[in-house]
This record gives C-alpha cells, sequence and structure tokens, in this order.
C-alpha cells in the first residue's frame, strides 16, 4: 500500500495580469490567515506584477507583513548585496522597501571560502527550518527547467548549496549585467529538496519561450535534465500559464 500523499496539478491559465491577481490574493489570503506566514520568493521579470500588487495590498487594504518571514530561492555568486544587479537589490527595490516586512533572507552572494560557503549554504537551511518551514513558495521557470537556479542535473534530494550557472541561463542575463562577462558564472540557490518541502507551490510561467520547456516539466517525465518535473512529485502545485502557454493547452493537459 502506498502512503504517498496524491500529486494535486491545478492549472490555471489565462491572461497576465489576471494571473498576477489571483496569485496576490492567494498571497495576501495567506498573509490574513496566517500573520506570521514564511513566504518563499522568487526573482526574475515575472513576478515583478506581483510584488508590485502586494504593494498595493499593503497600503490600500493594510494588509500586515510586520510578523510574515521571507526567504528567496537564490542570488548571483559572487556578488555584492548593493549590486544593482543582485537579488538582494532586486527584493529591496520590488518590495521590501515598500511593505512592512522586517524579516526578509536572501542567499549571501558574497565572495567566500568554500568552506564559508558551505555553513552558509547550512545556516539558510536552518533559518528556513527554525522559521517552522515555507508555507508558500513562488516559482518561475528558467528556459533550461531551471527553479531557482538548480539547473539540468539536479538531484530530487539537493538542498542550498553553490551551482554552476548554464550557458542558457547565462545569456538571459547579459542583458541586465550588459555584457556576457560580467555574468556570474555561479549561484547560490535553494535546493530541490528544499523547494519541495514547502506546503504550497505556485510556478508561474509567462511567454512563448517557456512553452516547451513548461510542457516537459508538467507532463513529461521526472528527470534531472528538466529540474521542474520534480514538482509533479508535490502534494499541492499550481502552474499559472499566461495566454502565449495557454494556446498549447490541448497538449498541456
Ligand atoms: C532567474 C531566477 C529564476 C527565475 C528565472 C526566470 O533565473 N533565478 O528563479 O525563475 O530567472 O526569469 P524570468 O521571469 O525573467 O523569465
Amino acid at each position: 500500500m502506498s502512503t504517498q500523499s496524491p500529486c494535486l496539478k491545478t492549472v490555471i491559465t489565462g491572461e497576465y495580469p489576471v494571473l498576477v491577481r489571483r496569485i496576490a490574493a492567494r498571497i495576501a489570503e495567506l498573509v490574513r490567515f496566517k500573520p506570521n506566514a514564511v513566504l518563499g520568493l522568487a526573482t526574475g521579470a515575472t513576478p515583478i506584477p506581483i510584488y508590485e500588487a502586494l504593494v498595493r495590498y499593503h497600503r490600500q487594504e493594510g494588509i500586515d507583513f510586520s510578523r510574515v518571514v521571507c526567504f528567496n530561492l537564490d542570488e548571483y555568486y559572487p556578488i555584492l548585496p548593493a549590486s544593482p544587479q543582485s537579488y538582494h537589490h532586486y527584493m529591496q527595490n520590488n518590495l521590501f522597501r515598500k511593505i512592512n516586512c522586517p524579516t526578509w533572507h536572501v542567499p549571501s552572494g558574497e565572495a567566500a571560502s568554500q568552506d564559508m560557503i558551505e555553513e552558509a549554504c547550512h545556516q539558510y537551511e536552518m533559518q528556513i527550518q527554525n522559521a517552522g518551514g515555507i508555507d508558500l513558495q513562488l516559482l518561475g521557470i528558467g528556459r533550461t527547467g531551471h527553479i531557482g537556479f538548480n539547473e539540468p542535473g539536479s538531484q530530487r534530494h539537493s538542498r542550498t548549496r553553490l551551482v554552476n550557472l548554464d550557458r542558457e541561463t547565462r545569456e538571459d542575463a547579459v542583458a541586465d549585467f550588459g555584457s556576457d562577462k560580467d555574468v556570474p558564472r555561479q549561484a547560490i540557490t535553494m535546493g530541490i529538496g528544499t523547494i519541495l518541502e514547502a506546503r504550497e507551490i505556485i510556478l508561474i510561467a509567462r511567454g512563448e519561450k517557456k512553452r516547451t520547456i513548461t510542457q516537459l516539466a508538467m507532463d513529461g517525465p521526472v528527470v534531472a535534465e528538466v529540474p521542474a518535473s520534480y514538482l509533479q512529485e508535490h502534494p499541492r502545485v499550481s502552474w499559472y500559464l499566461d495566454g502565449a502557454l495557454e494556446n498549447n493547452l490541448p497538449q498541456l493537459l
């Protein structure tokens, strides 16, 4: 007899602004219901309007983030927190300087020895555990199928660690860094195992260039070559697909 909980695949499709509203409403609902909720947050272009919506919830409806604890998925390495390309800077700029949430964490991308990095990654895992685990993890998806910066080859039970970035991922970051040589070759990321321990997961995929990889992640085999495919093993994951991917729905379902 299997003791595994059934995996519920929820697919929500629609125009991107509608998806953004629904995701922000879910996060606001969670924070209202559980004022000390633990949120796992993502970066990239896709979640920015979600953060803008959360700022509006805070300013217009008084949603209180003062007891919420946030953990970001990843950070480039090496990078200084004050660097305009750092995810630390991104989160401060897009969300935390605009809401009342004093407790937020982004993995440190500051240059350190191998031992210090491993210790910092271990500490990050401990901080998540001590906060009670992540209630809701927001995810984007990279062109390589990465979640966080878990590139193809990442193992199911991987934890927070230093990783090498794939060529495509680095290409996608050139717009932010200005030139190829300035894009860091490495990053610190929560592991697949860390992400799968979140009690609820929301993945949002937007645009034509995410179509094939999202389809593979949702309905292909669960393999290390497509790290987002591990989400199929999570009992409570919602896939939010915008209009460009919706057209593909007959194949996706
Ligand atoms: C980066 C982040 C990922 C994110 C991805 C997609 O690689 N580390 O967490 O999902 O970008 O970004 P975008 O939303 O800009 O396509």
